[in-house]
């Protein structure tokens, strides 16, 4: 094993809960002033990387990789969106016993019952969402922060939301080894253990929200913590069976809000992990109306 790869492992203990405290800045570069990572072949992007970012070589092949592949089913376009996948570490945000599947298509379990959602999905719902620089966003469902840090290379204003105290707490204590280690930007991530349903209102409105976990029909707090023009992607349809909608909130004079939806895959069903509530203090039940 060498140095690098000895910090990482420490750096990731650290956040999976061993309690120790060191902090390591192995980042030359910070991601502000990265600009664009070329993307031309692997090796370029290999070396830049390994050089501006500190990155694992294994880790940033496997990157590249699945971008082909994101390219090759349409699931990501713009510069920023490609910029952002690729200056984020998903392999800080698998399980230890994942690291090996970091790059793979699909889901993956994070503990505590749920998933960070895959790639592909990621890729599709942030490009559709079009995160302009300083633009607030709003997510719903932390989980393992993968999706947050990717927004945090767009904007520098993100805002989350994990319902599972434990998994809140986790995924905040990697991002303060992960800032410790370099990645300042995730200083632009604001994290709050609570039900996602009732939106952030301290901050609201919001330009963007991303909704990660599925529901059967659109929060009405979220709808009105979205500022007028502002697009919302949400999972919405029945258990296992969500439609991964584009909504754009239109304020009428007078206090009625006009949406005009839209299925980012064309009416494929996706499955997302439940909407879940707070009963007494306790994650149980799903937001569902039916
Ligand atoms: C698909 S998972 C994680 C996705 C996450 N963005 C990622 O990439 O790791 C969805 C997350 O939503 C969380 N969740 C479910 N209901 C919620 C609620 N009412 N408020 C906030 N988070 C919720 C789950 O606990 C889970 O962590």
């Amino acid at each position: 094993m060498n140095r690098r790869e000895l910090l990482k492992g420490l750096a990731s203990l650290a956040a999976f809960g061993c309690g120790c405290e060191e902090s390591f800045a192995n980042v030359p570069m910070p991601a502000e002033k990265a600009g664009m990572p070329p993307y031309d072949s692997q090796d370029h992007f290999v070396h830049w990387m390994q050089v501006n970012r500190g990155e694992d070589p294994k880790f940033l092949a496997e990157r590249w990789d699945r971008l082909q592949a994101l390219f090759q089913h349409k699931d990501i376009w713009g510069a920023k969106n490609v910029r952002g996948y690729l200056l984020t570490p998903r392999e800080d945000f698998v399980t230890p016993a994942n690291l090996g599947r970091a790059y793979v298509w699909h889901y993956l379990d994070i503990g505590f019952g749920v998933t960070i959602t895959g790639p592909h999905t990621v890729a599709r719902m942030t490009s559709v969402l079009d995160v302009a620089p300083g633009a607030k966003v709003l997510e719903i469902g932390t989980g393992s922060g993968y999706q947050s840090a990717y927004l945090s290379n767009l904007t520098d204003s993100v805002f989350t939301i994990e319902i599972i105290p434990a998994l809140a707490a986790r995924t905040r204590r990697l991002y303060d080894s992960l800032i410790a280690r370099g990645y300042v930007e995730y200083r632009s991530i604001k994290t709050k253990n609570a039900d996602g349903y009732y939106g952030w209102e301290e901050f609201a409105p919001f330009d963007r929200i991303i909704v990660t976990c599925g529901i059967d029909h659109i929060p009405p707090p979220l709808l009105k913590q979205l500022k007028p023009g502002g697009i919302m992607v949400i999972p919405v349809g029945p258990p296992g069976a969500q439609h991964v909608l584009k909504v754009v909130a239109m304020h009428e004079p007078g206090g009625a809000i006009n949406v005009a939806r839209s299925d980012i895959y064309g009416g494929a069903p996706i499955a997302f992990v439940p909407f879940t509530k707070l009963e007494g203090g306790m994650v149980k039940g799903t937001h569902n109306n039916e």
